[in-house]
């Protein structure tokens, strides 16, 4: 494992998909050791996929105890139901919360199924806000550089908000669905005032795919066309990509 500092930014470059898995939930669990009561925030995806299952594997071997953690989940499809094997309630549930010692009470995932979508946004933005903030933020990167959904656009949203999802999110996502057709076009997530305002992130990736957005993330300029520029500004960034992920950012 390659360990380079850039900026703000400790990045560390792992020889493939389980030593990323590793170390991401090395960074996580020295966090929650620290911590009386720990606030995460975690994301779905298939990257995280591995972390979580390392977590769980330190969470039966009692390395890890969930008890007074508090979660908070970045995003979740538009409209869906919790129950829809596709939602990201469920994926949270069958990946993690289900084999954990965490109280399910203490898990936070966007309602996809708000009728309200203003008062649901405000509520969720007020929720981490009064337990203190996120100490710990858990982001992957979509291929176009969104994090959470805030997908590209001409501004970065600052809170909790409703998007419609990018082209290239409904491409890139129908490989968990059947059909194309069957991706929701739009979802609820935090915003980039959100994100940021978490004490620490922890950004995973892995695979040749990701990257040239990598790349241009660490080392282009800050811009909304990609959002996940902007952790640039954030005083506190882990990254932990694997040796495909980084190949383009060691050219
Ligand atoms: C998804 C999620 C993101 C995730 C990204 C990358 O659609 N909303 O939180 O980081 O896209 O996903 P993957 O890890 O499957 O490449």
């Amino acid at each position: 494992m390659k360990n380079i500092k850039l900026f703000n930014m400790n990045i560390f470059i792992t020889d493939d998909y389980e030593q990323m898995s590793q170390k991401g939930a090395e960074v996580i669990t020295d966090i929650i050791k620290q911590k009386e009561r720990p606030i995460l925030g975690l994301a779905t995806g298939g990257t995280p996929v591995g972390m979580y299952k390392e977590l769980i594997r330190m969470n039966k071997e009692n390395k890890v105890d969930f008890s007074t953690t508090t979660t908070f989940n970045l995003d979740e499809y538009y409209p869906i139901d919790k129950e829809n094997n596709q939602s990201y309630y469920y994926f949270m549930k069958e990946n993690l919360f289900d084999h954990i010692n965490i109280n399910i009470e203490n898990t936070n995932i966007p309602n996809g199924m708000a009728v309200d979508i203003e008062e649901e946004s405000k509520l969720y933005e007020q929720k981490v806000r009064e337990i203190g903030g996120v100490d710990i933020q858990v982001l992957g990167i979509g291929s176009n550089g969104h994090i959470g959904f805030n997908e590209p656009g001409d501004v970065f949203e600052p809170e909790t908000h409703k998007v419609s999802l990018d082209k290239q999110t409904i491409a890139d996502n129908a490989r968990f669905f059947s059909s194309i057709e069957e991706v929701p076009t739009e979802a609820l997530t935090m915003g980039i005032g959100t994100i940021m305002s978490a004490k620490k992130i922890l950004l995973l990736a892995s695979g040749k795919n990701k990257s040239e957005i990598i790349k241009k993330m660490l080392l282009g300029k800050v811009t909304p066309h990609i959002p996940a520029s902007i952790l640039q500004f954030h005083p506190d960034v882990t990254i932990v990509i694997d040796q495909d992920a980084a190949s383009e950012l060691l050219k």
